[in-house]
């Protein structure tokens, strides 16, 4: 989700407003997916990486989340959504550390979509962890285990598409392992203008491409 600060600048406000706004898309998104019946919405909402930005905006993204959490707990439950939020849990409060859990838990049995926020998450510091808990268990002798089984995205689907808004066309250190065969939908449109037509118009493009995974056009017919 991109371009929130350019978006804030044009309009001569801060940045903050920027990722207000961008708030609204991701509800706008949330809504279109679970109209769709799509299964998985993942959103990298903020990464390792972030943390270096102005301790004002690190703060006021810290707060928004919190808020966004609160406050969209009865859409969860109306529209039986499943909650999650993933990434290096290190760097967070306390306080919002208890506010995802409990938002986890109580939409962990909905069986509708799953969204997932992906928050100071990085694709690097993934693969990272995932090594360290398969070397350990590796040499304690538990055998036969799938590294993927490791990722914080374990039993979770890889994405079939991700969208890349604002004109930038870069990974980003998102999930480096899980796109591996991701179809990539770029956009000059900035977070929070990305609202229900252009989603709409992303799953259209990709509903349009012809996924090989590495075979002939021919094999997959
Ligand atoms: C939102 O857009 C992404 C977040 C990290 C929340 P940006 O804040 O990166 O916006 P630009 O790139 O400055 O326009
Ligand atoms: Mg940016």
């Amino acid at each position: 989700m991109d371009g929130n600060g350019r978006w804030a600048k044009q309009r001569g406000k801060e940045r903050l407003y920027g990722h207000i706004e961008g708030a609204e898309s991701v509800r706008a998104c949330c809504e279109l997916a679970v109209e769709m019946g799509i299964g998985y919405l993942s959103l990298y909402a903020f990464s390792t990486e972030n943390w270096n930005r102005p301790q004002d905006e690190v703060i006021g993204l810290m707060n928004l989340m919190a808020k966004s959490i609160l406050e969209e707990k009865p859409t969860f439950e109306k529209n039986n959504i499943r909650f999650m939020v993933l990434g290096d849990r290190s760097h967070l409060s306390d306080e919002l550390k208890r506010d995802i859990d409990k938002a986890m838990e109580e939409t962990s049995g909905n069986t509708g979509l799953t969204l997932i926020v992906f928050l100071s998450y990085s694709g690097k510091w993934d693969i990272e962890q995932a090594a360290r808990r398969y070397a350990e268990d590796y040499k304690s002798g538990k055998e036969g285990i799938s590294f993927e089984n490791y990722l914080c995205t374990a039993g979770i689907p890889d994405p079939d598409l991700l969208i890349r808004t604002s004109g930038e066309q870069r990974i980003s250190n998102f999930l480096l392992w899980q796109c591996a065969y991701t179809e990539f939908y770029f956009t000059e449109t900035l977070w929070p203008d990305f609202r229900k037509p252009q989603f709409r118009l992303a799953i259209e493009t990709f509903a349009s491409r012809e996924r090989r995974f590495g075979k002939t056009s021919e094999q997959i017919k």
